[in-house]
Protein backbone atom coordinates (compact mmCIF):
# COMPACT_ATOMS: atom_id res chain seq x y z
CA UNK A 1 0.00 0.00 0.00
CA UNK A 2 1.59 3.37 -0.94
CA UNK A 3 -0.85 6.48 0.09
CA UNK A 4 0.36 10.16 -0.09
CA UNK A 5 -1.03 11.95 3.33
CA UNK A 6 -2.01 15.59 3.57
CA UNK A 7 -3.52 16.47 6.67
CA UNK A 8 -2.45 19.40 8.57
CA UNK A 9 -0.77 20.57 5.55
CA UNK A 10 1.83 17.37 5.78
CA UNK A 11 2.47 15.41 2.69
CA UNK A 12 4.20 12.37 3.23
CA UNK A 13 4.49 9.52 1.06
CA UNK A 14 3.88 6.51 3.27
CA UNK A 15 5.10 2.78 2.14
CA UNK A 16 3.35 0.68 4.79
CA UNK A 17 5.50 -2.92 4.02
CA UNK A 18 5.85 -6.08 5.35
CA UNK A 19 3.31 -8.69 7.13
CA UNK A 20 0.09 -7.01 9.16
CA UNK A 21 -0.64 -3.16 8.40
CA UNK A 22 0.00 -2.56 12.33
CA UNK A 23 3.50 -3.44 11.95
CA UNK A 24 3.82 -2.07 8.62
CA UNK A 25 2.52 1.32 9.70
CA UNK A 26 4.41 1.59 12.48
CA UNK A 27 7.87 0.92 10.71
CA UNK A 28 6.94 2.92 8.08
CA UNK A 29 6.55 6.11 10.36
CA UNK A 30 9.70 5.44 12.26
CA UNK A 31 11.88 5.21 9.13
CA UNK A 32 10.17 8.51 8.45
CA UNK A 33 11.21 9.70 11.76
CA UNK A 34 14.77 8.00 11.34
CA UNK A 35 15.76 9.37 8.23
CA UNK A 36 14.30 12.96 8.81
CA UNK A 37 11.44 13.21 6.62
CA UNK A 38 9.36 13.90 9.56
CA UNK A 39 11.50 16.14 11.73
CA UNK A 40 10.69 16.78 15.25
CA UNK A 41 8.01 18.77 16.68
CA UNK A 42 6.07 17.73 13.71
CA UNK A 43 2.32 17.29 14.61
CA UNK A 44 1.19 14.55 13.55
CA UNK A 45 -3.20 14.35 11.70
CA UNK A 46 -5.30 12.28 14.01
CA UNK A 47 -5.33 8.26 14.46
CA UNK A 48 -8.92 9.22 12.96
CA UNK A 49 -7.89 11.36 9.76
CA UNK A 50 -4.84 9.21 9.07
CA UNK A 51 -7.13 6.41 9.03
CA UNK A 52 -9.08 7.30 7.11
CA UNK A 53 -6.68 8.92 4.27
CA UNK A 54 -4.90 5.43 4.46
CA UNK A 55 -7.76 3.60 4.43
CA UNK A 56 -7.83 1.43 7.29
CA UNK A 57 -9.08 0.95 10.56
CA UNK A 58 -8.82 3.65 13.16
CA UNK A 59 -7.38 1.54 15.87
CA UNK A 60 -4.86 0.29 13.69
CA UNK A 61 -3.53 3.65 13.62
CA UNK A 62 -3.75 4.38 17.64
CA UNK A 63 -2.18 1.10 17.79
CA UNK A 64 0.81 1.88 15.59
CA UNK A 65 1.07 5.69 17.40
CA UNK A 66 1.07 3.88 21.00
CA UNK A 67 4.36 1.37 19.85
CA UNK A 68 6.33 4.88 18.66
CA UNK A 69 5.35 6.61 21.95
CA UNK A 70 6.70 3.26 23.40
CA UNK A 71 9.46 3.85 21.87
CA UNK A 72 10.07 7.06 21.97
CA UNK A 73 10.00 8.11 18.70
CA UNK A 74 6.64 9.91 19.19
CA UNK A 75 5.12 11.90 22.20
CA UNK A 76 1.43 12.50 23.16
CA UNK A 77 0.17 15.15 25.22
CA UNK A 78 -3.31 16.25 25.99
CA UNK A 79 -4.29 19.28 23.94
CA UNK A 80 -1.50 19.04 21.45
CA UNK A 81 -2.01 15.72 19.84
CA UNK A 82 0.88 13.60 18.96
CA UNK A 83 4.02 14.82 17.64
CA UNK A 84 7.86 13.69 16.92
CA UNK A 85 9.41 13.80 19.74
CA UNK A 86 12.19 16.75 20.07
CA UNK A 87 15.22 14.20 20.53
CA UNK A 88 13.85 11.19 19.07
CA UNK A 89 15.61 10.81 15.84
CA UNK A 90 19.77 9.44 16.08
CA UNK A 91 19.78 10.85 12.68
CA UNK A 92 23.14 11.03 11.05
CA UNK A 93 24.07 14.80 11.74
CA UNK A 94 24.86 14.71 7.64
CA UNK A 95 21.65 14.04 6.74
CA UNK A 96 20.38 17.80 7.06
CA UNK A 97 23.07 20.17 6.70
CA UNK A 98 22.27 23.37 9.18
CA UNK A 99 20.46 26.21 6.82
CA UNK A 100 22.78 28.62 8.25
CA UNK A 101 26.08 27.00 7.95
CA UNK A 102 27.35 24.47 5.08
CA UNK A 103 29.34 21.08 7.00
CA UNK A 104 32.64 22.07 7.09
CA UNK A 105 32.34 25.79 6.92
CA UNK A 106 34.45 28.06 9.46
CA UNK A 107 32.49 30.91 11.70
CA UNK A 108 34.43 33.74 9.93
CA UNK A 109 34.66 33.44 6.01
CA UNK A 110 36.14 35.41 3.74
CA UNK A 111 36.07 33.63 0.97
CA UNK A 112 35.69 35.67 -2.37
CA UNK A 113 32.67 35.06 -4.34
CA UNK A 114 29.77 36.02 -2.37
CA UNK A 115 28.40 39.43 -1.23
CA UNK A 116 26.80 40.15 2.05
CA UNK A 117 23.63 37.76 2.09
CA UNK A 118 22.01 39.45 5.01
CA UNK A 119 21.92 42.80 3.09
CA UNK A 120 19.84 41.22 0.35
CA UNK A 121 16.85 44.09 -0.19
CA UNK A 122 14.05 41.54 0.80
CA UNK A 123 11.49 44.63 2.10
CA UNK A 124 12.32 46.09 -1.23
CA UNK A 125 12.78 42.71 -3.79
CA UNK A 126 9.07 41.71 -2.26
CA UNK A 127 7.27 45.04 -3.06
CA UNK A 128 8.45 43.91 -6.62
CA UNK A 129 7.74 41.14 -7.06
CA UNK A 130 4.20 42.04 -5.35
CA UNK A 131 3.98 45.12 -8.18
CA UNK A 132 5.25 42.78 -10.76
CA UNK A 133 3.16 40.02 -10.75
CA UNK A 134 0.10 42.04 -9.87
CA UNK A 135 1.09 44.40 -13.04
CA UNK A 136 1.64 40.83 -15.26
CA UNK A 137 -0.94 39.60 -18.59
CA UNK A 138 -2.36 36.35 -17.90
CA UNK A 139 0.33 34.96 -21.02
CA UNK A 140 3.52 36.26 -18.82
CA UNK A 141 2.64 32.87 -17.46
CA UNK A 142 3.25 31.06 -20.17
CA UNK A 143 6.29 29.85 -21.69
CA UNK A 144 7.29 32.88 -23.69
CA UNK A 145 9.90 34.03 -25.56
CA UNK A 146 13.01 32.06 -25.33
CA UNK A 147 15.50 34.66 -24.73
CA UNK A 148 13.24 35.73 -21.55
CA UNK A 149 10.80 38.25 -20.44
CA UNK A 150 11.07 41.05 -22.77
CA UNK A 151 10.06 43.58 -19.66
CA UNK A 152 13.26 41.95 -18.57
CA UNK A 153 15.04 42.40 -21.71
CA UNK A 154 14.02 45.70 -22.21
CA UNK A 155 15.25 46.90 -18.67
CA UNK A 156 18.38 45.68 -19.03
CA UNK A 157 19.41 47.23 -22.41
CA UNK A 158 18.69 50.32 -20.74
CA UNK A 159 20.43 49.82 -17.70
CA UNK A 160 23.61 48.14 -19.46
CA UNK A 161 23.63 51.07 -21.77
CA UNK A 162 23.63 53.58 -19.02
CA UNK A 163 25.61 52.21 -16.19
CA UNK A 164 28.64 49.78 -18.09
CA UNK A 165 28.56 51.73 -21.75
CA UNK A 166 27.67 48.38 -23.20
CA UNK A 167 25.62 48.90 -26.75
CA UNK A 168 22.70 47.07 -27.06
CA UNK A 169 18.71 46.40 -27.78
CA UNK A 170 16.74 43.78 -25.75
CA UNK A 171 16.51 41.72 -28.87
CA UNK A 172 19.70 40.87 -28.58
CA UNK A 173 19.95 40.08 -24.88
CA UNK A 174 18.95 36.49 -23.46
CA UNK A 175 18.81 35.88 -20.15
CA UNK A 176 20.33 32.96 -18.32
CA UNK A 177 20.39 31.36 -14.89
CA UNK A 178 23.95 32.84 -14.22
CA UNK A 179 27.15 33.91 -15.31
CA UNK A 180 28.24 29.62 -15.46
CA UNK A 181 25.33 29.17 -17.44
CA UNK A 182 25.57 31.53 -19.92
CA UNK A 183 29.08 30.60 -20.32
CA UNK A 184 28.25 26.87 -20.41
CA UNK A 185 25.79 27.80 -23.68
CA UNK A 186 28.39 29.79 -25.14
CA UNK A 187 31.22 26.82 -24.76
CA UNK A 188 28.40 24.44 -26.36
CA UNK A 189 27.55 26.78 -28.68
CA UNK A 190 31.11 27.42 -29.71
CA UNK A 191 32.38 23.59 -29.74
CA UNK A 192 29.24 23.00 -32.12
CA UNK A 193 30.68 25.18 -34.19
CA UNK A 194 34.15 23.58 -33.96
CA UNK A 195 35.86 25.72 -31.63
CA UNK A 196 38.29 23.74 -30.16
CA UNK A 197 40.36 26.13 -27.72
CA UNK A 198 39.21 29.03 -25.31
CA UNK A 199 42.23 31.06 -24.03
CA UNK A 200 41.54 32.23 -20.02
CA UNK A 201 43.41 34.03 -17.37
CA UNK A 202 45.96 32.63 -16.09
CA UNK A 203 44.20 32.73 -12.71
CA UNK A 204 40.88 32.66 -12.16
CA UNK A 205 37.70 29.87 -11.37
CA UNK A 206 38.13 26.27 -12.18
CA UNK A 207 34.72 26.03 -12.18
CA UNK A 208 34.65 28.10 -15.20
CA UNK A 209 37.71 26.17 -17.21
CA UNK A 210 36.08 22.96 -16.19
CA UNK A 211 32.62 24.04 -17.74
CA UNK A 212 34.33 24.98 -20.96
CA UNK A 213 36.26 21.05 -20.89
CA UNK A 214 32.85 19.78 -19.95
CA UNK A 215 31.91 20.96 -23.77
CA UNK A 216 35.10 19.90 -24.95
CA UNK A 217 37.35 23.01 -25.28
CA UNK A 218 40.49 23.10 -24.01
CA UNK A 219 41.47 25.92 -21.84
CA UNK A 220 44.66 27.76 -22.80
CA UNK A 221 46.02 30.42 -19.75
CA UNK A 222 47.17 33.65 -21.20
CA UNK A 223 50.38 35.14 -19.99
CA UNK A 224 50.51 37.76 -17.44
CA UNK A 225 53.09 40.55 -16.79
CA UNK A 226 53.51 43.79 -14.15
CA UNK A 227 50.41 45.68 -16.08
CA UNK A 228 48.34 42.47 -16.02
CA UNK A 229 46.92 39.92 -18.91
CA UNK A 230 48.89 39.58 -22.09
CA UNK A 231 45.01 39.72 -23.42
CA UNK A 232 46.44 41.34 -26.44
CA UNK A 233 48.07 37.52 -27.60
CA UNK A 234 45.34 34.61 -27.55
CA UNK A 235 47.18 33.25 -30.59
CA UNK A 236 45.44 30.67 -32.09
CA UNK A 237 42.54 30.24 -29.56
CA UNK A 238 38.72 30.44 -31.46
CA UNK A 239 37.23 32.49 -28.19
CA UNK A 240 38.94 34.10 -25.48
CA UNK A 241 37.58 34.75 -22.02
CA UNK A 242 38.29 37.95 -20.21
CA UNK A 243 37.28 39.59 -17.03
CA UNK A 244 38.13 43.56 -18.83
CA UNK A 245 37.07 45.55 -15.49
CA UNK A 246 38.07 43.66 -12.62
CA UNK A 247 40.64 40.75 -13.27
CA UNK A 248 39.35 37.81 -11.01
CA UNK A 249 41.02 37.42 -8.89
CA UNK A 250 44.39 39.39 -9.51
CA UNK A 251 41.75 42.74 -9.28
CA UNK A 252 43.31 44.67 -11.91
CA UNK A 253 41.21 46.58 -15.17
CA UNK A 254 42.38 45.45 -18.41
CA UNK A 255 44.69 48.28 -20.26
CA UNK A 256 43.34 50.44 -22.71
CA UNK A 257 46.09 49.60 -25.62
CA UNK A 258 45.65 45.75 -24.19
CA UNK A 259 41.47 45.91 -24.89
CA UNK A 260 42.11 47.50 -28.36
CA UNK A 261 44.18 45.34 -29.31
CA UNK A 262 42.63 41.97 -28.22
CA UNK A 263 39.32 43.19 -30.04
CA UNK A 264 41.73 43.88 -32.90
CA UNK A 265 42.79 40.28 -32.72
CA UNK A 266 38.76 39.08 -32.84
CA UNK A 267 38.20 40.63 -35.86
CA UNK A 268 41.23 39.87 -37.57
CA UNK A 269 40.71 36.29 -36.41
CA UNK A 270 37.20 35.58 -36.61
CA UNK A 271 37.77 34.87 -32.68
CA UNK A 272 35.29 35.87 -29.98
CA UNK A 273 35.88 37.64 -26.67
CA UNK A 274 33.64 36.76 -23.91
CA UNK A 275 33.75 39.22 -21.41
CA UNK A 276 32.68 38.17 -17.38
CA UNK A 277 31.79 41.49 -16.41
CA UNK A 278 30.78 39.68 -12.59
CA UNK A 279 31.20 42.87 -10.53
CA UNK A 280 31.40 45.97 -12.89
CA UNK A 281 29.29 47.79 -10.92
CA UNK A 282 31.22 48.04 -7.60
CA UNK A 283 33.87 50.90 -8.09
CA UNK A 284 35.96 53.12 -5.39
CA UNK A 285 38.87 54.99 -6.49
CA UNK A 286 38.41 55.56 -9.92
CA UNK A 287 36.38 56.31 -12.91
CA UNK A 288 34.25 53.36 -14.03
CA UNK A 289 36.00 51.05 -16.25
CA UNK A 290 32.72 50.47 -18.99
CA UNK A 291 32.06 47.18 -21.05
CA UNK A 292 34.53 45.88 -23.57
CA UNK A 293 31.87 45.07 -25.76
CA UNK A 294 31.38 48.82 -26.05
CA UNK A 295 34.50 48.67 -28.77
CA UNK A 296 32.77 45.81 -31.13
CA UNK A 297 29.79 44.17 -30.16
CA UNK A 298 30.31 41.84 -33.15
CA UNK A 299 32.76 40.20 -31.89
CA UNK A 300 32.29 40.21 -27.60
CA UNK A 301 29.36 38.61 -25.79
CA UNK A 302 29.27 40.74 -22.69
CA UNK A 303 28.46 38.27 -19.75
CA UNK A 304 26.54 39.87 -16.56
CA UNK A 305 24.78 38.72 -13.51
CA UNK A 306 23.25 39.42 -10.17
CA UNK A 307 25.29 37.21 -8.03
CA UNK A 308 27.69 39.80 -6.78
CA UNK A 309 24.95 43.12 -6.93
CA UNK A 310 22.21 41.35 -5.27
CA UNK A 311 22.62 37.54 -4.46
CA UNK A 312 24.04 34.21 -6.37
CA UNK A 313 20.96 32.47 -5.05
CA UNK A 314 18.99 34.27 -7.43
CA UNK A 315 20.73 32.69 -10.46
CA UNK A 316 20.18 35.58 -12.90
CA UNK A 317 22.11 36.29 -15.20
CA UNK A 318 22.11 38.16 -18.80
CA UNK A 319 23.92 37.65 -22.28
CA UNK A 320 24.25 40.45 -24.72
CA UNK A 321 25.06 38.66 -27.92
CA UNK A 322 26.14 39.06 -31.34
CA UNK A 323 23.45 38.59 -33.90
CA UNK A 324 25.32 36.29 -35.43
CA UNK A 325 25.43 33.88 -32.53
CA UNK A 326 21.83 34.81 -31.08
CA UNK A 327 19.78 31.55 -33.14
CA UNK A 328 22.52 28.99 -31.79
CA UNK A 329 22.38 30.17 -28.48
CA UNK A 330 18.73 30.17 -28.34
CA UNK A 331 18.73 26.45 -30.12
CA UNK A 332 21.43 25.42 -27.77
CA UNK A 333 18.66 26.11 -24.86
CA UNK A 334 18.99 29.79 -24.09
CA UNK A 335 16.49 31.42 -22.09
CA UNK A 336 13.98 29.72 -20.67
CA UNK A 337 16.09 29.00 -17.52
CA UNK A 338 14.77 31.38 -15.34
CA UNK A 339 11.72 31.83 -13.66
CA UNK A 340 9.25 34.24 -15.08
CA UNK A 341 9.13 35.85 -11.77
CA UNK A 342 12.18 36.74 -10.86
CA UNK A 343 12.46 37.86 -14.32
CA UNK A 344 9.31 40.23 -14.23
CA UNK A 345 10.64 41.22 -10.59
CA UNK A 346 14.44 42.05 -11.44
CA UNK A 347 12.68 44.05 -14.43
CA UNK A 348 10.18 45.96 -11.92
CA UNK A 349 13.57 46.43 -9.81
CA UNK A 350 15.32 47.93 -12.06
CA UNK A 351 13.02 50.17 -13.62
CA UNK A 352 11.45 51.37 -10.32
CA UNK A 353 15.09 52.33 -9.30
CA UNK A 354 15.51 49.98 -6.44
CA UNK A 355 18.73 48.67 -8.21
CA UNK A 356 20.16 51.76 -8.54
CA UNK A 357 19.47 52.75 -4.62
CA UNK A 358 20.40 49.55 -3.76
CA UNK A 359 23.58 49.19 -5.65
CA UNK A 360 24.77 52.88 -4.40
CA UNK A 361 24.30 51.65 -0.33
CA UNK A 362 25.87 47.88 -1.16
CA UNK A 363 28.72 50.07 -2.94
CA UNK A 364 29.33 52.43 0.16
CA UNK A 365 29.37 49.35 2.54
CA UNK A 366 31.90 47.46 0.55
CA UNK A 367 34.04 50.67 0.35
CA UNK A 368 33.60 51.10 3.97
CA UNK A 369 34.72 47.44 4.80
CA UNK A 370 37.38 48.07 1.87
CA UNK A 371 38.68 51.01 3.96
CA UNK A 372 38.61 49.42 7.44
CA UNK A 373 40.38 46.24 6.02
CA UNK A 374 43.23 48.53 4.43
CA UNK A 375 43.38 50.20 7.70
CA UNK A 376 43.68 47.59 10.36
CA UNK A 377 46.27 45.96 8.22
CA UNK A 378 48.87 48.84 7.85
CA UNK A 379 48.04 49.58 11.81
CA UNK A 380 48.69 45.50 12.59
CA UNK A 381 50.26 43.84 9.67
CA UNK A 382 52.25 46.55 7.80
CA UNK A 383 54.40 43.98 6.12
CA UNK A 384 51.90 42.87 4.35
CA UNK A 385 51.14 44.63 0.99
CA UNK A 386 47.33 45.09 -0.52
CA UNK A 387 46.63 44.85 -4.28
CA UNK A 388 43.60 45.10 -6.25
CA UNK A 389 41.54 47.20 -4.05
CA UNK A 390 39.94 49.61 -6.48
CA UNK A 391 37.30 48.03 -7.54
CA UNK A 392 34.94 44.68 -6.60
CA UNK A 393 34.80 42.57 -3.33
CA UNK A 394 37.80 40.96 -2.74
CA UNK A 395 41.64 42.13 -2.13
CA UNK A 396 44.69 40.87 -2.42
CA UNK A 397 46.90 40.05 0.54
CA UNK A 398 50.44 39.73 -1.00
CA UNK A 399 52.63 37.37 2.03
CA UNK A 400 56.30 36.94 2.04
CA UNK A 401 57.51 34.10 -0.32
CA UNK A 402 56.84 30.27 0.87
CA UNK A 403 53.89 31.61 3.43
CA UNK A 404 50.87 31.07 1.67
CA UNK A 405 50.02 27.51 2.58
CA UNK A 406 50.96 28.45 6.21
CA UNK A 407 48.57 31.22 6.38
CA UNK A 408 46.21 29.90 5.40
CA UNK A 409 46.17 27.21 7.78
CA UNK A 410 46.55 29.40 10.35
CA UNK A 411 43.39 31.32 9.46
CA UNK A 412 41.47 27.90 9.94
CA UNK A 413 43.13 27.56 13.29
CA UNK A 414 41.72 31.04 13.39
CA UNK A 415 38.33 29.47 12.83
CA UNK A 416 38.64 31.71 9.09
CA UNK A 417 37.98 30.74 5.70
CA UNK A 418 39.76 32.37 3.18
CA UNK A 419 41.29 31.26 0.26
CA UNK A 420 45.16 31.78 -1.00
CA UNK A 421 46.12 32.49 -4.42
CA UNK A 422 47.69 29.62 -6.06
CA UNK A 423 43.97 27.82 -5.17
CA UNK A 424 43.01 30.52 -8.89
CA UNK A 425 46.19 29.83 -10.88
CA UNK A 426 45.44 27.78 -14.11
CA UNK A 427 47.37 24.34 -14.36
CA UNK A 428 48.94 25.11 -17.14
CA UNK A 429 50.03 28.83 -16.48
CA UNK A 430 53.95 28.63 -16.15
CA UNK A 431 54.76 31.29 -14.02
CA UNK A 432 53.30 32.16 -10.54
CA UNK A 433 52.08 35.33 -9.17
CA UNK A 434 53.49 35.06 -6.02
CA UNK A 435 52.16 33.87 -2.49
CA UNK A 436 49.04 36.21 -1.56
CA UNK A 437 45.56 35.76 -0.08
CA UNK A 438 42.34 36.32 -1.75
CA UNK A 439 39.94 38.08 0.42
CA UNK A 440 36.48 38.49 -0.27
CA UNK A 441 35.99 41.49 2.23
CA UNK A 442 31.74 42.04 1.24
CA UNK A 443 31.18 38.19 2.82
CA UNK A 444 30.64 38.69 6.23
CA UNK A 445 27.29 40.00 7.32
CA UNK A 446 27.62 43.58 9.11
CA UNK A 447 28.04 42.46 13.37
CA UNK A 448 30.56 39.85 12.53
CA UNK A 449 33.25 41.74 10.23
CA UNK A 450 35.13 43.35 13.16
CA UNK A 451 35.72 39.79 14.89
CA UNK A 452 36.86 38.49 11.32
CA UNK A 453 38.75 41.34 10.16
CA UNK A 454 40.46 40.37 13.84
CA UNK A 455 40.68 36.77 12.98
CA UNK A 456 42.44 37.50 9.37
CA UNK A 457 44.74 39.98 11.39
CA UNK A 458 46.08 36.63 13.81
CA UNK A 459 46.30 34.52 10.85
CA UNK A 460 48.85 36.90 8.76
CA UNK A 461 52.79 36.73 9.53
C1 LIG B 1 35.00 35.77 -11.78
C2 LIG B 1 33.56 35.49 -11.59
N1 LIG B 1 32.75 35.52 -12.64
C3 LIG B 1 31.42 35.31 -12.52
C4 LIG B 1 30.86 35.04 -11.30
C5 LIG B 1 29.37 34.91 -11.18
O1 LIG B 1 28.94 33.66 -11.44
P1 LIG B 1 27.39 33.29 -11.39
O2 LIG B 1 26.62 34.39 -12.07
O3 LIG B 1 27.33 32.00 -12.12
O4 LIG B 1 26.99 33.19 -9.95
C6 LIG B 1 31.67 34.94 -10.19
C7 LIG B 1 31.10 34.58 -8.89
O5 LIG B 1 31.76 34.22 -7.95
C8 LIG B 1 33.04 35.20 -10.32
O6 LIG B 1 33.86 35.18 -9.26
Amino acid sequence: MAERWATFGIDLHLEPTGPGLRRGLTDALREAVRTGRLTPGTRLPSSRSLAADLGIARNTVADAYADLIAEGWLTARQGSGTRVADRAVPTPPTRRPSPRRAPGRLPYDLVPGTPDLSSFPRAEWLKATRRALAAAPHDALGYGDPRGRPELRTALADYLARVRGVRTDPERIVVCSGFAHGLHLLCEVLRARGARTLAVESYGLDAHWDLAARAGLTTVPLPFDSLGTRAQDPGAADAVLLSPAHQFPLGGALRPERRAAVVDWARRTGGLILEDDYDGEFRYDRQAVGALQNLDPDHVVYLGTASKSLAPGLRLGWMVLPPSLLPDVVAHGGGRSVSVLEQLTLAEFLTSGAYDRHVRAARLRYRRRRDSLVESLATRVPDVRITGIAAGLHAVLRLPPGTERSVVQAATWQNLAVHGLSRFRHPATGTAAGDALVVGYATPPDHAWASTLDALCRALP
